[in-house]
């Protein structure tokens, strides 16, 4: 098995540790089914969330304790840790690693977990940084993508909403472009369109994508619709951009109209206004919650490869 250690960025990945890690996460299924495991006994983790969060911490917590381990926690640590009195992260992460085995930080700064991972002698996984990534919630997508449509290869995606800010089609991208015969469709509004950063790394891995302004359209042609909140806590000083993007794109009876039988879609979540909930939560190819789920199996598969010895 391949030795994971700190998780920071989707890029790190190969295409074989990626089918180990999800070999790992279908067995763990299991394990969730017969009360979990015990093979995790006495490790500690810690979870260290300066931005809010539901799933990505109560998964991993939820994780830590189904393989027999132990959690201790901070939520809002920018104003319940000692950050509060003006401590550095760099501090908290030298301080926190001799409480902990592994830390999952959740910080608003991008780059906050490479910081974090070059003065900790424990792993540090990357729970998202500000706009920069999320890889988990990117394994725990392709993860759930691979079990809704059944491969990775030749697939078509369209990304739509807040893709300037979003961490999770970012780190999507880089593991999707280990993938043979992509096309990824960006829908969004033109202040939040995605970044050029992205667009040149696809280019140089040779993954086909392009912009629309059409989601009906590009809706008859994927396999998957990822779709994404406008993250009005990003917009700062910027109420106008905001208000240019949000509603713009909406996955509602229509959109499902045009979709074909197969077609899935995902959402990261939190979701305000982009999917119809009364029209939409009770089709079949509606994957967001099942793909929500999916992130314990893939966390606990993290946790069982990094810490268990
Ligand atoms: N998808 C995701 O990261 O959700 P939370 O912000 O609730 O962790």
């Amino acid at each position: 098995m391949a030795r994971l250690f700190h998780i920071v960025e989707a890029q790190q990945f190969d295409r074989e540790l990626l089918g180990e890690i999800f070999a790992v996460a279908q067995e763990m299924e299991q394990v969730v089914q017969h009360y979990g495991s015990n093979i995790l006994n006495r490790r500690v983790m810690a979870t260290l969330f300066y931005e809010p969060s539901t799933r990505t911490r109560l998964s991993f917590e939820s994780a830590m304790r189904r393989l027999g381990g132990e959690v201790i926690t901070t939520e809002s640590a920018q104003e319940f840790s000692s950050v509060a009195k003006g401590e550095t992260l760099e501090d908290t992460i030298r301080i926190v690693s001799g409480y902990a085995d592994l830390i999952v930080l959740r910080h608003n700064e991008s780059g906050a977990s490479r910081r974090a991972s070059e003065v900790s002698p424990v792993p540090i996984i990357n729970a998202g940084d500000g706009p920069g990534q999320h890889p988990t919630q990117a394994l725990l997508d392709l993860y759930t993508i691979n079990r809704e449509i059944g491969r990775l290869d030749n697939l078509a995606i369209a990304m739509v909403g807040d893709l300037a800010n979003g961490r999770t089609v970012r780190s999507l991208c880089y593991l999707l472009a280990k993938y043979k015969d992509i096309k990824v469709y960006f829908v969004a509004p033109p202040v939040v369109r995605m970044g050029d950063d992205i667009k040149a790394y696809l280019k140089r891995h040779k993954i086909n994508f392009e912009e629309s302004d059409n989601l009906h359209q590009v809706a008859t042609q994927v396999d998957v619709i990822y779709q994404t909140r406008i993250q009005r806590e990003r917009f700062g000083d910027r109420p106008a951009d905001y208000e240019q993007a949000r509603g713009k794109y909406i996955i509602d009876r229509s959109v499902l109209d045009c979709m074909r039988a197969h077609t899935i879609i995902m959402h990261p979540l939190p979701r305000v206004d982009e999917i119809k909930r009364e029209e939409v939560d009770t089709d079949p190819r509606a994957a967001y919650f099942r793909q929500a789920h999916n992130g314990l199996y893939v966390r606990m598969a993290l946790l069982k490869m990094i810490l268990a010895r």
